[in-house]
């Protein structure tokens, strides 16, 4: 067989540590073993009926051909309205253009702002695959850690811009941390961003699940629509995950070159796909909230748990993560997620992987069932009185 050397570009990424950690759940579930998943951030609600309806009459419809680049124009429209109604915040349609998933978004968006050896500074804790993609497009991912509670401290992501430093990545509500920044943050991010001159990548995967304070989009901060390309995606407000549906934002200019991206990549997500995902914003409302409300509750239940243990957690606002500190509770803090796995049957994902200096961190992801939210809870007491 014929030795196969991968380029070197592909040195700079590894595998998604997320998907890493739920696979090693999978597979002792294979072996019989009861394991109980807080480990990916897939809600586990089921696709709503309408949805699924919207796509099987799409496909009987005949809307399995090529559509346009940037997306259906009804989609568009759609997403324009829903922002407006939403968030209060305008874009026109030629001002969006429809991805595969926001991952996809984040590629994109990244790709159309970096040049070669560009630093992007990430505050930490942080979704993975930020470190990896920026890597991927050639630039140089710049980890900034936020403070004790997760707050962003602007003075730190100042000090750290250096005269390469071309965009600054924002993601809130967090993963991992469940962190919603407050409107003085962001001004006060926002004037180091137009001093400097930066760019702003904004993951708003999780701005429609907030159960605490308000969701404030970035480009809506004081002159910062120019300077901002927003990230989003169906996947986790409307548990679309497996249909791989995003969108991004953006200055008129900036999308030009990134539809040229997606033009020459995936061309554009599958026809019938963006015509159920037309149905998602403009009927589904009901059920985004109905999954808000269940998500308030599990965490609720979830926080009550952690704090009875002795993590020394804040209740995160948004999204459906903890990242609590296991050196709280127990000695070999770095091994915990490892050692709750083995000796528990509870999958979470290990802190290394959200960036540096969170090794004794562990994210629980509580998109799973109340009741194994209870299970899981009991199990992690028991584990920690052992
Ligand atoms: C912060 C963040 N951004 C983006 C994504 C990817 O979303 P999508 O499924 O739309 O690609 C995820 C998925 O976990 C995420 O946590």
């Amino acid at each position: 067989m014929k030795n196969y050397t991968p380029p070197k570009k592909l040195f700079k990424i590894g595998e998604s540590a997320t998907m890493k950690a739920a696979e090693k759940a999978r597979e002792l579930r294979a072996k019989g073993v009861d394991v109980i998943s807080l480990d990916v951030g897939e809600p586990d609600f089921p696709t709503p009926k309408p949805i699924i309806e919207s796509a099987y009459k799409a496909l009987n419809e005949g809307l399995t051909k090529y559509s346009q680049s940037q997306g259906l124009l009804e989609l568009r429209e759609a997403i324009s309205n829903n922002l407006r109604e939403n968030f209060r915040i305008e874009y026109l349609p030629n001002e969006i253009v429809v991805t595969t998933g926001a991952k996809m978004g984040i590629f994109y968006a990244l790709t159309a702002l970096l040049d070669e050896g560009d630093e992007v500074i990430i505050p930490t804790p942080a979704w993975p695959s930020y470190f990896d993609i920026a890597k991927f497009v050639g630039a140089v991912p710049v980890q900034v850690r936020t403070g004790e509670n997760f707050e962003l401290l602007p003075e730190d992501i100042e000090e750290s811009i250096t005269n390469r430093t071309k965009a600054l990545l924002l993601n809130y509500p967090n993963n991992p941390a469940g962190v919603l920044y407050d409107k003085r943050t962001l001004e006060n991010v926002a004037e180091i961003v137009e001093r400097k001159e930066l760019w702003v990548v904004s993951d708003e995967i999780y701005c429609r699940l907030v159960y605490d304070g308000e969701f404030t989009p970035f480009s809506k901060i004081n002159r910062m629509k120019d300077r901002t390309i927003i990230v989003n995606g169906f996947s986790k407000a409307y548990s679309m995950t497996g249909w791989r549906l995003g969108y991004i934002c953006g200055p008129k200019d900036v999308v030009k070159e990134i539809l040229k991206v997606q033009q020459q990549t995936t061309t554009h997500p599958p026809t019938f796909i963006q015509k159920a995902a037309v149905t998602a914003l403009n009927e589904c409302e009901s059920y985004v909230r109905g999954m808000v409300n269940e998500f308030k509750i599990r965490r609720d239940i979830f926080y009550n748990g952690l704090r009875r243990m002795g993590f020394k957690i804040q209740k995160p606002q948004g999204a459906f993560y903890f990242f609590p500190n296991a050196e709280d509770v127990y000695s070999e803090a770095e091994k915990f997620s490892e050692h709750l796995l083995e000796k528990a049957g509870v999958n979470t994902t290990p802190g290394s992987s959200f960036g540096m200096g969170y090794e004794k961190h562990f994210r629980i992801s509580y998109a799973t069932s109340r009741e194994k939210i209870e299970e899981a809870i009991s199990r992690m007491e028991k584990f920690l009185k052992t």
